[in-house]
């Protein structure tokens, strides 16, 4: 691998995810397998803005591979959104003397990352981390799998209670604006109804089939609720329904449950991979990309193109819960 970058800079950026820590040990060791330099930079484009950058070594990033969230910790900048901030950003990596950063987090991290290669030139790798799984570009990203788990644990849990009492559950999964959490866990954990923002939600529908269910004496029902849906959150919904139908429910919001904890086999695999990837892209002269995973192969995508692009839903799992959610 010939570059002429020695200096790179790695930070975690957006909602924090679960196997961030496994790809940013996976940047710092593949870099300086690679014989460069490489430096954290602490809290996202906050930290970059602010100066809080330090160089990195192999004993920097030990004992990380299985702990959830970030050890570079992360942040939402507000001051990064305006051009004045990214300015501040730009002085205080070349006052580092970094000559390539990789982003790993969301779209919010995609955009930025866009922002400062598109207006300073700075070359910059992106790598996907998010539980929301919402960048085009990958069928998945770093944390989407731990917390599809975590929101099953807890399917599965309340399905016990809801089974013995015979009893309405909505359980309001993460996701924004995307519903790939509230299908995979839905159709994981048999939910009777999956309600997410890509597809049309319906309350006639919906409360027919509450009707349908209580003449039917279904014991549990389990109707996942993904954040971002046009009907509401999950308390919303059901109040709607119990003012149609008159039916009794409980709520369950899962939240911040779903960001945290130990990283997955398959989430921590993802990272590293994605980790050495983007320093690989790197080096091989790569400016302006998101690595991915597509079809099983390890591909690199435009970073405007990740967050312009919508990535659609798995339409057959829509359709296969649709079939046996009976
Ligand atoms: O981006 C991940 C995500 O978990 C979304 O699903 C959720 O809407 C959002 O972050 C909440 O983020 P925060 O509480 O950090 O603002």
């Amino acid at each position: 691998m010939t570059s002429e970058i020695v200096r790179i800079g790695v930070f975690t950026s957006g909602g924090d995810a679960p196997g961030m820590n496994a790809a940013v040990r996976a940047v710092v060791r593949t870099a300086l397998h690679e014989g460069k330099q490489v430096f954290g930079i602490r809290r996202g484009y906050q930290g970059m803005i602010e100066g809080e950058i330090d160089e990195m070594f192999h004993r920097s990033v030990s004992n990380i591979v299985q702990r959830g969230g970030t050890i570079l910790k992360t942040a939402r900048s507000q001051e990064f959104l305006k051009r004045e901030g990214r300015e501040k950003a730009h002085r205080s990596l070349t006052a580092h003397g970094i000559q390539g950063l990789v982003a790993i987090g969301g779209d919010g991290t995609s955009r930025g990352a866009t922002a400062l290669f598109e207006e300073f030139g700075i070359p910059i790798v992106g790598v996907p981390s998010t539980i929301d799984n919402d960048l085009y570009g990958t069928d998945f990203t770093i944390g989407f799998d731990t917390a599809v788990n975590t929101a099953l644990e807890a399917i599965d849990r309340i399905r016990d209670t809801a089974e013995s009492h015979d009893r309405i559950f909505l359980i309001e999964v993460m996701g924004r604006q995307a519903g790939f959490i509230g299908l995979a866990a839905g159709v994981a954990g048999g939910a009777e109804e999956i309600l997410i923002p890509e597809t049309k939600s319906d309350l006639d529908t919906l409360c027919k089939k509450v009707e349908q269910w209580s003449r039917e004496k279904k014991g549990s029902r389990i109707i996942i609720v993904s954040e971002g849906d046009e009907l509401g959150n999950a308390a919303e919904i059901g109040k709607k329904i119990a003012a149609r139908t008159g039916a009794d429910f409980r709520v369950c919001v899962l939240g911040h449950t779903q960001r945290g904890g130990c990283p997955t086999a398959k989430d921590r695999i993802l990272a590293s991979v994605f980790g050495n990837a983007a320093v690989q892209a790197l080096l091989e002269g790569e400016k302006n990309v998101m690595v991915g995973e597509v079809n099983n192969e390890i591909v690199r995508t435009p970073l405007r193109e990740t967050w312009e692009k919508k990535k659609p839903i798995a339409e057959r799992l829509m359709r296969l819960y649709r079939v046996l959610s009976r």
